[in-house]
């Protein structure tokens, strides 16, 4: 029970609200009881001072730049563990041993490959079909080739959790494969998750795919940076389809489809679409700037700025030193680092990025990386959806297993029309 507690004053009466603190020290006001003892509802649109649960999967302090999956740092899990380790860890709480992550790994292996009828489904998408509305589509369907017991157990779950985060890959790659014109490769029990990946996105009948040590690493590193980020609008969203007891493949759905937009994981696309408008224009990007500093613009620099951060975004600065490095080997440098990086300069030196503390995010450097991988564009969010799926399901389990388990329903302030008679259409004007 907290110690401290809020006053709220109103209508002559004042009204005592318990203050909740997390463990690092945040704190809450508890209104729980709000509605029923003032009649009082509270009003925050985007729900930037709305809790909506505890939560011990992830930590962000946004004005410090700190990221930590269960305690973790996420610059010690970038530097020494693996997406497979990272999703373990956020699903179970604590780090695998070696027997836990050689079951766990032979689990994804054997969940895989999808129910070979799916495969028809991608023939029926025309061919500008977005690889995130085919995600979002296919993840969805998968509720039917794989139904869920009426009464979910340990067992169940754990491979409803194995399907979604192997056969999430195995689907971006069939609609890749798709989009190209090539046969779909299956995937192989000899590979591990990222190769594994990598190899049914760029093998064919007639060429082998050649594994390169440091493209897999690269790909790892943006799985695991992108693993979990606590309540942001896909997992808010997720957590929210789910606590209608929805099926769970359709409440992974609702996470793509709310990853999707531009200002959330959509926006890793339109960075490298930037960029290259800077190049074909030959210029530095400045007005790309000033556009973005316009008010009541709706253009914004892209991959800049971050709810909760307000300083450098840490998952930024791990992907810009991996970008730089990646950028080194022969044959892979992009002159859209060297324009990313003097864009990042000005914006850097300009007061109404300073002011409102308008850091590069996530989305700024990974593009790179994807693109310099051969990930085509239009398949950076789904890259970003692969490395989330572990968070949301890891959001979704604690949300279902927990105490306060409630469905969401938000309240309103009604702005509408009185009470109206009903007109007969013949007498309307
Ligand atoms: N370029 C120019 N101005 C910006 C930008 C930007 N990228 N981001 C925020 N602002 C301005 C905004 O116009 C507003 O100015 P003012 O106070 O004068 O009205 C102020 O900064 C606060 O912006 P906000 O929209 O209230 O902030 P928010 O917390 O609601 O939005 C955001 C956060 C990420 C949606 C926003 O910064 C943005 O649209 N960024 C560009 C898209 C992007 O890079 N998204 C990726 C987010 S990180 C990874 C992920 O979640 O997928």
């Amino acid at each position: 029970m907290s110690s401290q507690e809020a006053k709220l004053i109103f209508d002559g009466r004042t009204y005592r609200l318990p203050v909740i603190k997390g463990v690092r020290g945040e704190r809450a006001i508890d209104i729980r009881t709000l509605r029923d003892d003032t009649g009082l509802i509270t009003m925050d649109p985007g729900l930037a001072n709305t809790g909506i649960c505890r939560s011990s999967v992830t930590f962000v302090d946004g004005e410090k730049g700190i990221l930590q999956y269960r305690g973790y740092p996420i610059e010690t899990l970038a530097e020494h563990s693996t997406f497979v380790e990272t999703a373990y860890l956020l699903l179970h709480g604590d780090l695998p041993t070696r027997d836990e992550l050689s079951l766990f790994s032979r689990q994804l292996n054997e969940s895989s490959l999808i129910h070979e009828d799916m495969r028809l489904f991608f023939r029926a998408f025309p061919n500008h079909a977005h690889p995130m509305g085919i995600l979002s589509t296919m993840v969805a369907s998968l509720s039917t080739f794989y139904p869920l017991p009426d009464v979910l157990d340990d067992v169940a779950e754990e491979q409803f959790i194995a399907n979604l985060i192997s056969q999430v890959r195995t689907i971006a790659a069939f609609s890749y494969k798709r989009a190209i014109g090539e046969p779909m490769v299956y995937p192989s029990c000899n590979l591990r998750y990222i190769e594994n990946f990598l190899n049914m996105m760029f093998s064919s009948p007639v060429k082998d795919y050649k594994l390169d040590a440091d493209i897999v690493r690269a790909v790892e590193l943006i799985l695991i940076l992108h693993a979990d980020h606590e309540q942001n609008c896909s997992a808010a969203t997720v957590r929210m389809a789910g606590s209608s007891l929805s099926n769970i493949y359709s409440v992974i759905s609702a996470g793509i489809s709310a990853l999707w937009g531009a200002r959330h994981g959509g926006a890793n696309m339109e960075v490298i679409t930037m960029l290259e408008h800077i190049r074909a224009s030959g210029g530095d990007g400045r007005d790309f700037v000033e556009r973005a500093k316009k008010k009541g613009s709706n253009e914004r620099l892209m991959g800049f700025g971050h709810r909760v951060y307000k300083s450098y975004d840490p998952r930024a600065k791990i992907l810009k030193d991996a970008c730089h490095k990646l950028l080194q080997k022969p044959g892979v440098s992009d002159p859209l680092f060297d324009i990313a990086v003097r864009l990042e300069d000005i914006a850097m030196h300009d007061d109404y990025f300073l002011e409102r503390n308008l850091y590069p995010n996530l989305d700024f450097y990974s593009g790179l990386i994807l693109k310099a991988i051969g990930i085509p564009y239009d398949m950076f969010t789904v890259l970003f959806a692969i490395g989330r799926v572990p968070g949301w399901l890891a959001q979704w389990r604690e949300m279902v297993h927990g105490d306060n388990f409630k469905i969401a329903r938000p309240r309103q302030i009604y702005c509408g029309a009185d009470i109206r008679s009903y007109i007969p259409i013949a007498e309307r004007k």
